[in-house]
């Protein structure tokens, strides 16, 4: 048999993780391709969960974090870092995810070595490049810099038509399907101390996005204290992000409510587990916004924008911004109407079936091959 191709696949957070997690064991599964798995170490313990987790283990750390890290200190670590790793294993493909400044700062350390660039989760939009910041701008540059690009839905591939990429598009569906059908098989528990699930509607929250830091953080911890207050039934769950910016604030203003679980940030099991126990779910994760409707939770999207509209289109999520009355208001809405609840209870799967995994490793092995 002639040598396998070497295929580079590089990430850095935790969601980069969840979602390269089922191509990566897909991936090295094939004895045409030598898989390498690069952190760049953008996240630390968050990765390192999701990496046991899914029993994948990294070829390559840079280990580039630091704390109160800037994008410039991430794009330059990661840039100079992959250089000569890129260097050292002259790979045939190098795969990246998504929008992270990991993301990014690996496709243009691959583009300066003309190595063939594929793009996991290509194709999102929210047509405003501040928001989110600068998740918008990294995608878009990614776009234009990637061979071959791996489109979730339609809508990801008439957006990449509309931006005149050089590269092929395909439509795979979204690889975080198949990372969280493969882990809500298991039944994952999730266990809160002091917390009974089945005493309380639990309402799941997670914050973390730059342009929500400052005054939309304390908008939204406002507006908790408020639902809380309201229905005295419900219990706030909220894993804090390991980003001081993020957590010091969202503490100071929750931690003294006897119904709030401010918690570490649960493992991706116990976090599906959450999901398919709690009432509803407010975040301006992105990741959670294509779970949750799987799971037939509705979303409360605690931002002005989304990349994601496939799940507000189905009626499953909401974009509700960050004032605290909105968030009030909508959320007791959810919690009194159960008409609106069920309405916006439904477990739709606009984002893939499962076997995107599959479908990008065909289409990388088509592509190697023409090329060789
Ligand atoms: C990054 C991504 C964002 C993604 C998010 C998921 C960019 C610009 N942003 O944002 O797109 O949605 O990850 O979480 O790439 N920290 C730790 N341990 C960890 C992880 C983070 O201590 O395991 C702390 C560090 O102090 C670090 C800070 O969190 O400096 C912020 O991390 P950073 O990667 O800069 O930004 P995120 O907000 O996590």
């Amino acid at each position: 048999m002639s040598q396998p191709f070497q295929v580079c696949i590089v990430l850095g957070t935790r969601p980069e993780a969840i979602k390269l997690a089922p191509v990566i064991q897909t991936f090295r599964q094939s004895p045409q391709l030598k898989t390498y798995v690069v952190l760049t170490g953008q996240h630390r313990e968050m990765v390192d969960q999701v990496m046991q987790l899914f029993e994948l283990t990294a070829d390559e750390d840079l280990a580039i974090m630091q704390p109160k890290q800037t994008l410039t200190d991430i794009t330059c670590r990661s840039l100079t870092g992959l250089q000569g790793l890129f260097q050292k294993i002259q790979p045939d493909l190098v795969l990246v995810q998504g929008d992270t400044t990991t993301a990014f700062a690996a496709g243009l350390a691959a583009f300066y070595q003309k190595i063939p660039l594929g793009h996991v989760e290509a194709g999102l939009r929210t047509d405003n490049i501040y928001d989110p910041f600068p998740e918008e701008a990294n995608r878009r540059l990614l776009t234009q810099i990637a061979q071959l690009h791996f489109a979730p839905t339609e809508m990801a591939v008439e957006n990449l038509r509309k931006s005149g990429t050089p590269g092929a598009i395909h439509l795979t569906g979204n690889t975080v399907i198949d990372a969280l059908l493969t882990v809500a098989a298991r039944s994952p528990q999730c266990t809160i101390p002091g917390l009974d699930w089945a005493q309380s509607r639990v309402i799941l929250s997670t914050v973390h996005r730059r342009e929500n830091w400052g005054e939309p953080l304390q908008n939204i911890a406002r507006s908790f204290l408020k639902i809380l207050d309201a229905a005295p039934d419900t219990a706030l769950v909220l894993p804090l992000h390991r980003n001081p910016t993020v957590r010091d604030p969202l503490k100071a203003i929750l931690n003294q409510h006897p119904r709030t679980f401010l918690i570490e940030p649960l493992d991706y099991a116990q976090l599906v587990g959450a999901i398919q126990r709690c009432h509803l779910l407010m975040t301006d994760s992105g990741g959670l916004q294509e779970e949750a409707p799987s799971l037939g939770k509705p979303v409360l999207i605690l931002r002005e924008t989304t990349e994601r509209p496939e799940a507000v289109t189905a009626g499953t999520a909401k974009l509700v911004g960050t004032q605290t009355e909105t968030l009030f208001t909508e959320a007791m809405t959810l919690l009194t109407d159960e008409n609106q609840y069920q309405q916006m209870a439904n477990a739709v799967n606009p984002f893939g079936d499962g076997r995107s995994s599959q479908r990008i490793l065909e289409i990388c092995l088509d592509y190697l091959q023409a090329q060789s």
